[in-house]
């Protein structure tokens, strides 16, 4: 192991290779003069790191509420708590900060090295166990590792919500928006949820093998002034996959309740709250519920194949959704079907849209529609090039960073804290 030394602190800057995103607040408790002096260094010289405050004390034994007052306010990313000086007072401290602030992660400084020290610290809620002399990389480690785990955090607190339009009908929309929702959950583990925005004839329930639920998306508009989590409940449908489906109507709907004000968003505001994706399959048209899901959305998928009559509505829908205000940049062009020997080409459509193709999904009539006929859009076609494809595309929206990584970290006693 290589200690730190105040010439490590000050080499080139380490963020770009670890992109953390925002600062790491620290503060330290009982931290030795040598190592707080490292820290110092360390934080100015990478930017990793923001030394926020030194307790010099361990309190807790006295007056827990001090304690905690004493991180500051908001509290901290996390607390080094040195072990060294009365292993048994740094325990307690440790334990209180870990309960009472559960956002804070508590990391344990010591010289110890042996099993029974590490344990000691690790049952009183420290999350990493670092040894004197401090070395670098394990030090970045254990930063990034904070830093991924927050912002996993600030992911799950509001879902990326995904539209998915066709540029007719027919392009394969409720295909890719069933497949992709079923990956995302199965594959990725994400938390994903798909709204079948059909007014009549929606197909999703019927793609993953549903039986239609009792209520569907529009009644829970319609409630959206009810809406809390066992409301919801009623609602969704599990696939097998872990994805949830809220879905259209049973067949075509005479007439509908004119929605209150503000349902919509009001509904995928709290729909945010709950998922990590929010796919939503749009029919084809320019009316008002659907510019105002792709006013909310963060990426609108439009959907077309290489033909005339898709790709001339492909510029149509840009030229209104342009006049609508709303950014090209959340506009993603897939190509559905897609073969090489298309009679247009890749090239003819992307200089009639003046937009790059984003995705092209190879064209497989046969294993699309079996997986169709059987419901489960991934058992089916692990071999195929479109799910392959599909996975690949699934996985640029949703793999979790350091998903591989994970796997080769050590299993030793150190390496339980790496989880
Ligand atoms: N990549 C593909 N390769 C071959 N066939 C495909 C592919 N994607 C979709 N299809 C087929 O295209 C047909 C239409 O697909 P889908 O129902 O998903 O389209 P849609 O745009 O949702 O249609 P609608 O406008 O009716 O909602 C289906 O039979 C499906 O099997
Ligand atoms: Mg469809």
């Amino acid at each position: 192991m290589k200690p730190m030394t105040a010439n490590d602190s000050t080499n080139a800057s380490r963020r770009e290779s670890f992109n953390l995103g925002e600062v790491v607040s620290v503060v330290g408790v009982c931290v030795d003069d040598e190592m707080w002096r490292l820290l110092d260094l360390f934080a100015g010289s990478t930017g990793l790191i923001q030394l926020r405050a030194r307790v010099r004390d361990y309190r807790s034994a006295q007056d827990p509420d001090a304690l905690l007052e004493s991180l500051g306010n908001p509290t901290p990313d996390i607390c080094l708590v040195d072990f060294d000086k009365d292993r048994h007072s740094a325990a307690i401290v440790a334990e209180r900060i870990h309960s009472g602030l559960p956002e804070t992660a508590v990391f344990a400084v010591s010289s110890q090295t042996h099993p029974e020290a590490i344990l000691e610290a690790m049952r009183s809620g420290c999350g990493e166990y670092l040894v004197k002399p401090l070395d670098r990389e394990q030090l970045v480690k254990a930063i990034a590792r904070i830093g991924s785990r927050r912002k996993e955090k600030q992911e799950q607190g509001r879902a990326q919500v995904l539209a998915f339009m066709g540029s007719k009908g027919g392009c394969g929309t409720t295909t890719l928006a069933t497949q992709l929702g079923a990956l995302l959950a199965s594959s990725f583990s994400r938390n994903s949820l798909l709204l079948d925005l059909h007014p009549d004839f929606g197909d999703a329930a019927l793609y993953l093998k549903l039986i239609k639920g009792r209520f569907n998306f529009f009644e829970l508009l319609e409630n959206a002034d009810r809406l809390d989590a066992d409301f919801l409940q009623s609602f969704v449908m599990r696939h097998s996959s872990g994805l949830d489906l809220i879905p259209a109507p049973e067949g075509s709907v005479a007439s509908r309740e004119v929605l209150p004000a503000g349902a919509l968003t009001h509904t995928l505001s709290f729909l945010r709250s709950r998922y990590e994706f929010i796919l939503v399959d749009l029919p084809p048209a320019l009316n008002d519920e659907n510019l105002a899901v792709i006013r909310d959305c963060d990426q609108l998928y439009l959907v077309t194949v290489a033909e005339v009559s898709a790709v001339r509505n492909v510029a149509r829908q840009l030229e209104y959704f342009g006049s609508k205000d709303i950014p090209r940049a959340k506009i993603r062009i897939i190509l559905n079907r897609h073969h090489k020997r298309n009679v247009i080409s890749d090239a003819q459509i992307e200089k009639v849209l003046q937009q790059e193709i984003f995705w092209r999904v190879p064209n497989q009539y046969p294993q699309v529609v079996k997986t169709i006929h059987e419901g489960d859009p991934i058992a089916q076609l692990s071999s195929s090039e479109v799910t392959r494809n599909l996975k690949e595309w699934a996985g640029s929206i949703g793999k979790k960073p350091g998903a591989d990584l994970k796997k080769k970290e050590g299993k030793g006693l150190l390496g339980l804290w790496n989880r």
